[in-house]
């Protein structure tokens, strides 16, 4: 268990320029404590007129990738540190759907993780298996060399445990299953993070398992209530567990 915790909201393509605008408007969050952290990730065209809306303490800001290269002739591309110039505090790296969509090699992710940690951002780099690689006993194997790209960095990242067959399908994994991938991926990251179908209904026993250092969460973090609802739980947890660590 890391001393902090993470509340991420990973918007993706769903948001309209206006629906971002009145969620963040809104958005009325008491005084996060300290090591708790809540981060929303909008589409990169709306991120700094979210920013503008809302300067509630504490609320940080996220990109969901960012490119390969410094700077240069690299037409529709955006890079790390163009990110860091607007405030932004975290990069997604490796998300399932862009592994899977645009093919992103290993070689690519390895370079933009460092883009990432150079521009001084925080990577969120993701990982998990598909369910024929579980099917097949393979998770380990499958979370091993997707851990590879990480050999060469300066610092840990912060790592996302996204099981592929849990994102957008409203399947969860389960507890054991959980806290095995964490415990084996927590020796390579600064935090890992649970993410795949996380809703109000279901956060209570996810985060159930110590091992759980955050929330990367999709769907769930459209609507302003049951984002709310994360939160409170998610603080909930973080408060308790806190309270044992010191008393
Ligand atoms: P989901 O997405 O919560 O909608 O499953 C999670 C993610 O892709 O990060």
């Amino acid at each position: 268990m890391a001393n902090n915790f993470y509340l991420l909201a990973n918007w993706k393509m769903s948001q309209t320029l206006n629906g971002a605008l009145s969620f963040v408007r809104e958005l009325n969050l008491p005084r996060q404590p300290e090591g708790f952290y809540t981060a929303i990730f909008p589409s990169y065209i709306h991120i700094a007129d979210c920013m503008k809306e809302t300067n509630r303490a504490g609320l940080q800001w996220g990109a969901q990738d960012c490119s390969t290269e410094k700077e240069g002739a690299f037409t529709a591309e955006i890079s790390a540190a163009q990110l860091a110039e607007l405030g932004v505090h975290y990069v997604l790296v490796g998300h399932s759907e862009r592994r899977q969509r645009v093919l992103e090699s290993s070689q690519s992710l390895e370079k933009k993780l460092s883009r990432v940690l150079e521009a001084g951002l925080e990577p969120i780099y993701c990982v998990g298996e598909s369910l024929e690689q579980r099917k097949a006993g393979r998770v380990e194997e499958t979370l091993e060399e997707q851990l590879r790209v990480l050999r060469g960095l300066s610092k840990k990242p912060i790592l996302a445990y996204e099981p592929v067959w849990a994102i957008g399908t409203g399947l969860v994994a389960g507890q054991d299953e959980i806290q095995a991938a964490h415990r084996f991926l927590r020796d390579y990251g600064a935090a890992v993070l649970y993410g795949g179908s996380v809703k109000p209904q279901n956060v209570e026993e996810i985060l159930a398992v110590e091992e759980v250092d955050g929330l990367l969460v999709g769907g769930a973090s459209l609507k302003q209530d049951s984002f709310l609802k994360l939160w409170e739980k998610s603080q909930q947890v973080f408060l308790k567990r806190m309270g044992r660590a010191h008393g």
